[in-house]
């Protein structure tokens, strides 16, 4: 049985039991949620504890007395000694099995008892590596193992799917697990969708699950091979999708239209924006993905034709200390 005891007052985020898993996912994937604390249900509402003074999803920051477990904590930087205690990170990625951490050039001296610490503490990690920075075309993650399984082949469970991967062949981000449910939920039934920069085709997957048929491309052969075992994975039919080892540009569409295309290449996606505007439908959409200045000098509308309008732009995840992932939702020959 675990204790519970009433403590100091914390930051909670406020909002409707409709959207209680999406803010959860949206807080876990960013590193908002405070895990030491439990959430309080009340009436129609959820309020999620949270580690930060203010988030970027709709709801109500309130401080109230925080409710904690008192036998253990998830914060696994408590088993490390003070020293190192306040210098690891607190938060990291996970890929299925497998934790990903950044590892500041002051601390690498303790790299190994801080993975250690990671591994006591989260039953469910085999695999602590670090993560080197995302390179080349692939947008491949250079990684190095620090402790735990020798593998970089996991299953990652998102949004009630599962995708399987080598991740240090190709490129997952579970931080974009908020952004494939919100598009997810926009599709309608029959919908032809196009996600030019597939991956092992999470977007992809996501929208077929809702009825959609999707044309996948990547350049990276790689991709192909786990996308395939993915779409399987994940229950779909052969019929409901395609997937091809190309790079978008080259890609012979010949008379293909699309009711929605998913460009998630955000370190070189305009260049290929005029291409995918031919493509898309009357009525249709384009999420695109792009990093830009979180000053907000980007403008999209100075790269869309006539009839294009952007819906929607949403700050995804900071990117660097002054530029951060955003989606623009963008419509065509809206009525
Ligand atoms: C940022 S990743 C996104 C992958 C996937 N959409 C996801 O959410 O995990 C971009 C992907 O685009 C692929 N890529 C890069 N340039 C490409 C191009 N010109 N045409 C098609 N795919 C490309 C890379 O191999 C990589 O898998």
């Amino acid at each position: 049985m675990q204790n519970l005891t009433r403590i100091h007052l914390i930051n909670y985020l406020k909002v409707s039991n409709d959207r209680a898993e999406e803010a959860k996912l949206y807080l876990k994937n960013e590193g908002y949620l405070n895990e030491d604390f439990l959430p309080i249900k009340e009436d129609n509402s959820i309020f999620w504890p949270l580690n930060q003074d203010s988030v970027s999803f709709e709801g109500t920051i309130v401080k109230r007395a925080g409710l904690s477990y008192t036998k253990t904590s998830r914060d696994y930087r408590l088993s490390l000694d003070k020293n190192i205690r306040d210098l690891a990170p607190r938060s990291f990625d996970i890929f299925g099995e497998i934790a990903i951490i950044r590892i500041a050039d002051d601390i690498q001296v303790h790299e190994k008892e801080i993975a250690d610490a990671l591994l006591l503490s989260h039953k469910n990690i085999k695999t602590v590596c670090v993560d080197m920075g995302v390179h080349g075309d692939f947008r491949i993650r250079e990684l190095r193992i620090i402790s735990g399984e020798d593998t970089f082949v996991s299953l990652h469970k998102e949004n009630g799917m599962n995708f399987k991967a080598d991740i240090s062949k190709v490129y997952f981000s579970p931080r974009l697990a908020t952004e494939r449910h919100r598009v997810s939920l926009l599709v309608r039934k029959g919908e032809y969708v196009l996600d030019a920069f597939a991956g092992v085709a999470p977007f992809s997957i996501s929208l077929a699950k809702r009825g959609c048929k999707l044309l996948s491309l990547d350049s990276n052969p790689e991709a192909r091979k786990w996308a395939v075992e993915n779409f399987k994975k994940n229950g779909l039919k052969s019929n409901q999708y395609t997937f091809y080892t190309s790079k978008f540009e080259d890609y012979d569409f010949d008379k293909k239209k699309f009711d929605r295309i998913v460009m998630n290449n955000p370190t070189n996606s305009i260049p290929h924006l005029k291409k995918a505007m031919d493509l898309v439908l009357d009525g249709g959409s384009i999420h695109l993905y792009h990093i830009a200045s979180k000053d907000n000098s980007f403008d999209i509308s100075d790269y869309l034709d006539f009839g294009f309008k952007c819906t929607l732009k949403r700050e995804v995840h900071a990117y660097s200390p002054s530029s951060s992932l955003f989606v623009f939702d963008i419509g065509k020959n809206l009525h």
